[in-house]
Order: structure tokens, then C-alpha cells, then sequence
């Protein structure tokens, strides 16, 4: 018995020492030193052999597995060593090159102007409003106020589809009537929102118009809310996008949704007013247009006009963004090209 177990021993130790590869070990160890190994296996006979053999065969089997155990655990780290050389001489991988720089992205700078934009009316109290992009007649002209015969209409070139009175909207305005309808609660309630968003115009692309650009809606409403609210807050507003000592001018206008009406310059950001060639040599700067809501536009929002009031404002974000960075031509914006949105 004894001479059988220094036999498996030596045989063991001999394969043991010829093991090149992890998947033979873990062989070499079910074979032998596992639950079911010879050495294992033979070690549990040891209460069979008669009394006077015991002692001595349990002890030299026991030191038998130790060796092996131990002998093993040797060659199982040495065989991970060389595996993890193999691979990397397979891998062929150069530890010393410098890694991949991941190119971290960045904000379109119509965005960055939007959510600066954001920012400041959310700070007064104006909440997002997201409307949609794909209109209908009725909403985009004629609960503003502009019947389908109307010559205001002349003023927004305008894509329409296949479907009877659906059009891409051409401003943000047709959100006011959806804030109101959804938010006034049946003209109960005050409002003050910002709906930002794409809108569409079919015209001739140039250096100062495109056929798609960002605007951005005020809208306030309330039981008392008069043109000194308006003049007020977008005083404010201009002063805080472009800077506490801008001067604010208001300029009687026209838009059919609106009565008065009025366009909002700002003094130029480049010239401070003296005049200069962004400026037209004007010292001022148009940043959009404004005007108390028109009764008419309240009473589709649900608003009866005898009670509320409100202003309304749109201004283009794009723009705003061109007279900030002195960007000559609008059609950067879109154009995808890498040399441009790096800058910002
Ligand atoms: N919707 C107008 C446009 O696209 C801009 C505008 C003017 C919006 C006056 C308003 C406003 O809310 O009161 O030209």
C-alpha cells in the first residue's frame, strides 16, 4: 500500500512538472489532490489498513498531499505568468503608447444662448413650455388673430404639407394659445411661460435668414398685467443677458396678435451706442418683438379680456448669439461644419 502511494506520488509530481497550460493543471488536480483525486482517495483508505500500518501510512499520506498542494500552487502561479506573457506577446500590446484622448462633447452655441435664456426668465418666475413643431392653420394664424385672407400673412413664408391645413409653425406664438387653453384653467388662472423652439419658414437661404432658426415665447398673463409689466421685464431681461448698463427701446409696431405692439432694441453689445458697423452705425440692436395681448387671442385661450390682460414677447436666440460673437452669417448654425462648432 505504502509502496503504491510513493509510486502515485512520484508519477504526480513528474506530470505535475510537465503542466504548461491552466486547463491541464486544474486535470492534474482533479486527479490527484481533488475530492476524488488518487491521493485523496487512497488518504481515506487509511481506516481499512490493519492497526500496526495506520499511523505510519496516514502520516506519509498526509505529508504526500501537503507537497503536492504546495507543489501545485507553485506551478499554477508560474503558469499564470507565462499565459500572461503569451497574451501579451500575442496581443502585441504596447503598454507604452499613450492613450486615446476621448473627445468630449460639447454644446451647440444656439443652445448655450437658449439655456442662458432659460435661466434668466426662469429666475422671474417663467416656466418652460415646450409646444410643438408641426402646426395647424388655425393655431399657427387664425386664433392669432390672422384670418386666411389676412395680408399680415405676407410677413411669414410658410411650408405646408400634403394635409390640409397642417404647416411647419413659423413662430412660436401658436404656443401661447396652447399654454393658455392648457394652463389657464379655463381663463381662471395666471400664466407666465417661455416656449422655446424650432420654427420654419419657406424662404431663400441667405447669410441673414434661414429656413429653420430657434425663437423663444414669453407669455404672462394675469388680472392686472399692463405695458409697464412688459417695458419692465424685458428691461430687465436685456440687462441681465447683455450686461446692467444696457439701454432699452421700444418701438411702436405691428403684429396681429398683439395691440400695442412694439419692437425691443437693445444698445449694441460691440459699440455701446456709438455706432459701428454691426450696429448699422445705429447704436442700437433689434433683439425681437412684443406687445400686450390682443383681446382676441385672450378670448381663444379661454381668457375673458374685460378681466385679464397680458404681454407677449418672441426673440430669436440665433441672432442674439451672432450679435454676442459677432457671427456674420446664420447659416453656420446648421451647416454642421466642425471649424465653426469648435469655436465655441
Ligand atoms: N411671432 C413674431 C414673429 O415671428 C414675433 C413676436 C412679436 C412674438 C410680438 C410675440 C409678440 O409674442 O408679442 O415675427
Amino acid at each position: 500500500m505504502l509502496d503504491r502511494l510513493e509510486e502515485l506520488y512520484r508519477q504526480a509530481a513528474d506530470d505535475l512538472a510537465r503542466i504548461t497550460s491552466s486547463e491541464a493543471l486544474r486535470e492534474w488536480e482533479l486527479g490527484t489532490i481533488g475530492r476524488k483525486g488518487e491521493i485523496t482517495l487512497m488518504l481515506r483508505q487509511t481506516g481499512q489498513l490493519p492497526p500496526e500500518e495506520r499511523a505510519a501510512f496516514g502520516k506519509r499520506a498526509n505529508e504526500i498531499k501537503n507537497l503536492l498542494t504546495q507543489a501545485h500552487l507553485e506551478r499554477e502561479e508560474l503558469i499564470r505568468e507565462q499565459e500572461l506573457a503569451r497574451s501579451m506577446e500575442e496581443g502585441q500590446v504596447d503598454v507604452t503608447l499613450p492613450g486615446r484622448v476621448t473627445p468630449v462633447g460639447r454644446l451647440h452655441p444656439a443652445t448655450r444662448t437658449l439655456r442662458e435664456i432659460y435661466d434668466i426668465w426662469a429666475e422671474m418666475g417663467f416656466q418652460v413650455y415646450r409646444s410643438r413643431d408641426v402646426e395647424t392653420d388655425e393655431m399657427n394664424f387664425e386664433l392669432l388673430n390672422i384670418p386666411p385672407h389676412h395680408p399680415a400673412r405676407d410677413m411669414w413664408d410658410t411650408f405646408y404639407t400634403t394635409t390640409p391645413g397642417v404647416i411647419l409653425r413659423t413662430h412660436t406664438s401658436p404656443g401661447q394659445v396652447h399654454a393658455m387653453r392648457e394652463y389657464g384653467a379655463g381663463g381662471t388662472k395666471p400664466i407666465r411661460v417661455i416656449l422655446p423652439g424650432m420654427c420654419y419658414r419657406y424662404e431663400q437661404i441667405t447669410a441673414r435668414s434661414e429656413v429653420q432658426f430657434n425663437q423663444v415665447e414669453g407669455l404672462a398673463i394675469g388680472p392686472r398685467i399692463r405695458m409697464t409689466d412688459l417695458k419692465g421685464t424685458l428691461t430687465e431681461f436685456a440687462r441681465r443677458m447683455f450686461g446692467a448698463d444696457r439701454q432699452v427701446r421700444f418701438r411702436a409696431s405691428h403684429f396681429p396678435f398683439t395691440e400695442p405692439s412694439a419692437e425691443v432694441d437693445v444698445t449694441c453689445i460691440l459699440c455701446q451706442g456709438q455706432g459701428c458697423g454691426v450696429c448699422k452705425h445705429s447704436g442700437w440692436l433689434e433683439i425681437g418683438g412684443c406687445g400686450m395681448v390682443h383681446p382676441a387671442v385672450l378670448r381663444n385661450g379661454g381668457y375673458d379680456p374685460a378681466v385679464w390682460s397680458g404681454f407677449a414677447f418672441g426673440i430669436g436666440p440665433e441672432r442674439i448669439t451672432m450679435l454676442k460673437h459677432g457671427i456674420e452669417d446664420i447659416r453656420y448654425f446648421w451647416s454642421n461644419d466642425l471649424r465653426f462648432l469648435n469655436q465655441f
